[in-house]
């Protein structure tokens, strides 16, 4: 099963058959975009949480 999951208040988790792959910045202010760098604690990044199911 492959998830994307937005972290409230943090990136999207590209996960595959429940192993986090990628961890990838929606806060825009990442040291190392497109992969999320912990810049979105320091800047107060606020986002909901979400999971989407993209493939089993
Ligand atoms: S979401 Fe973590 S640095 Fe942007």
């Amino acid at each position: 099963m492959i998830r994307i999951i937005a972290r409230e208040n943090g990136p999207l988790l590209v996960e595959v058959d429940g192993q986090v792959q990628y961890a990838l910045c929606r806060c825009g202010h990442s040291e190392k975009k497109p992969f999320c760098s912990g810049a979105h604690k320091a800047v107060g990044f606020k986002a909901p949480e979400a999971i989407i199911e993209v493939a089993k």
